[in-house]
């Protein structure tokens, strides 16, 4: 008991003696962190960037995997997993581990999502120096998501905050631009720095003429814009960065948004794009440039509102206009044939939204009234769908709040948009809003 309790002690110690000299250490040279940042203790030999990315197989095996002889080797040297096509590989040593071809599939960069406590900047540069070393990650990665959270606001963790640089380290930018160029498979770039450092990776990847011709996918966050000028044969564009996309300015006041479509002129093969208005909302004017930068879309996606949102007042004011006048722009797009709508209640067609607060929905009284509400929206995107169809006839498919409608076109050219609702109202607001909800 006495001894059991001692050996608890032990790691809360040596915790504490190791937090404090990785602080003093980082403090003064400004180097990444080694191998203390979240357990000192029992450090798995499975590089962190690998256990990071929650491949099932990993999880599985971790165990078996920490008692090779050397983990990191086993996982990222070995035989071109493209001579063969059975999916796995087996090796000697590895216990009968076999190696699944898509270990490295997925990988991320990431300090800010739930169960991670690390610096972003010095997080990032670890990460980025496991990959490099791994050569399979290198040539086997076909997503990287980054998201950096940097530790320097007043609601940051303390022990965070003086583990943090206030800057990306200089071998940060050299270190991402060497893995970037080095993934030749990378098709999907998820890229989530926050507005205010991104520049800064701008300018080091222009300064070495970064290009990433394998990427297809692109989704960054603001003032990102920037990587889509290094992505020439990129497809599908997308806003990234999560809420961030909605929140403050830039300090010079340029919008991110217009900077995002007016980048997308230099990439001819794109067929998708999707963005959020952000504040003010798809005017007619973000819109315009849409059509002049990307006219050879496809698919387009106008998240957010048409205009800017409109508070809850509880008065339907009726169809304002802003949605067949988006609509007669977009027969400005030759090839397009799908469209998403943002849901009908930022629509502008006078329904919006119902009250915010989640009171008046509690209860019994509040479920009949959730009920109605929700019946208002679902006639709401049925008009807008009506809309839809007699502005945009050609189109293959739309949605409207991620809801498809169901197109139909009888033999006198009548074309119709029908809903998960339609002819069962009663019925499908009992299921979407159920008795004991
Ligand atoms: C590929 O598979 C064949 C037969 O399934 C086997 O003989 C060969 O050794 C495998 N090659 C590698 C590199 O694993
Ligand atoms: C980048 O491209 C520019 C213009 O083509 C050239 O002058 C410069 O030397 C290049 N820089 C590097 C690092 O390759
Ligand atoms: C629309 O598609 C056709 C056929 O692929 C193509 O020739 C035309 O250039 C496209 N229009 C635009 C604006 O890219
Ligand atoms: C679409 O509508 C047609 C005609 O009303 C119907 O036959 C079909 O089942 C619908 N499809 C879906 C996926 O709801």
């Amino acid at each position: 008991m006495k001894l059991g309790a001692f050996i608890l002690l032990i790691p809360t110690t040596m915790a504490l003696l190791g937090v404090s000299s990785v602080q003093t250490w980082l403090a003064s040279f400004q180097q990444p962190l080694k191998d203390l940042i979240e357990n000192p203790f029992r450090r798995s030999t499975v590089p962190q960037f690998i256990l990071d990315a929650r491949h099932p197989w990993i999880l599985a095996n971790q165990r078996k995997l920490e008692r090779l002889p050397n983990a990191e080797a086993f996982l990222c040297s070995g035989p071109d997993p493209e001579s063969n096509e059975t999916g796995i590989e087996t090796k000697n040593g590895g216990e009968g581990l076999e190696i699944p071809l898509d270990i490295f599939d997925y990988l991320e960069i990431d300090n800010n999502r739930a169960g991670i406590s690390r610096p972003g900047w010095p997080n990032a540069l670890e990460r980025l120096g496991e990959i490099n070393r791994c050569q399979r990650a290198l040539t086997q990665a076909k997503t990287m998501e980054v998201g950096i959270y940097v530790h320097d606001g007043k609601y940051s963790d303390q022990y965070l905050k003086i583990l943090e640089p206030p800057k990306p380290p200089e071998q940060l930018l050299t270190l991402f631009g060497d893995v970037l160029e080095s993934m030749m498979n990378l098709e999907t770039l998820k890229w989530d720095i926050r507005k205010e450092d991104t520049h800064i990776f701008e300018e080091a990847f222009k300064s070495r003429n970064l290009t990433l011709p394998s990427i297809k996918h692109l989704e960054p966050g603001p003032s990102s814009h920037y990587l889509v000028g290094m992505c020439p044969n990129l497809e599908r564009l997308k806003n990234g960065g999560g809420f961030m996309w909605y929140h403050g300015y830039m300090p010079d006041n340029r919008d991110w948004g217009l900077m995002l479509i007016q980048a997308a002129v230099s990439t001819p093969k794109l067929k998708r794009f999707s963005m959020s208005g952000g504040h003010s909302g798809w005017t007619p004017s973000l819109i315009s440039e849409v059509i002049k930068s990307m006219p050879q879309i496809e698919s387009l996606g106008l998240f957010g509102s048409l205009g800017r949102e409109i508070d809850y007042t509880g008065v339907n004011t009726g169809d304002t206009g802003r949605l067949k006048a988006v609509l007669d722009m977009l027969t400005g797009f030759e090839n397009l044939t799908h469209l998403a709508l943002p849901p009908s209640s930022s629509l502008g067609l006078g329904f919006n939204g119902g009250p915010g607060c989640g009171n008046v929905y509690f209860g019994k009284e509040g479920r009949i009234y959730l009920r109605q509400v929700t019946k208002e929206g679902a006639e709401a995107t049925e008009e807008g769908g009506n809309i839809v169809v007699a502005n945009l006839p050609h189109l293959a498919s739309f949605t409207i709040g991620g809801t498809k409608a169901n197109i139909t076109r009888t033999e006198d050219g009548t074309i119709h948009a029908t809903w998960p609702w339609t002819g069962r109202m009663d019925e499908w607001l009992m299921e979407e809003v159920p008795v004991g909800f």
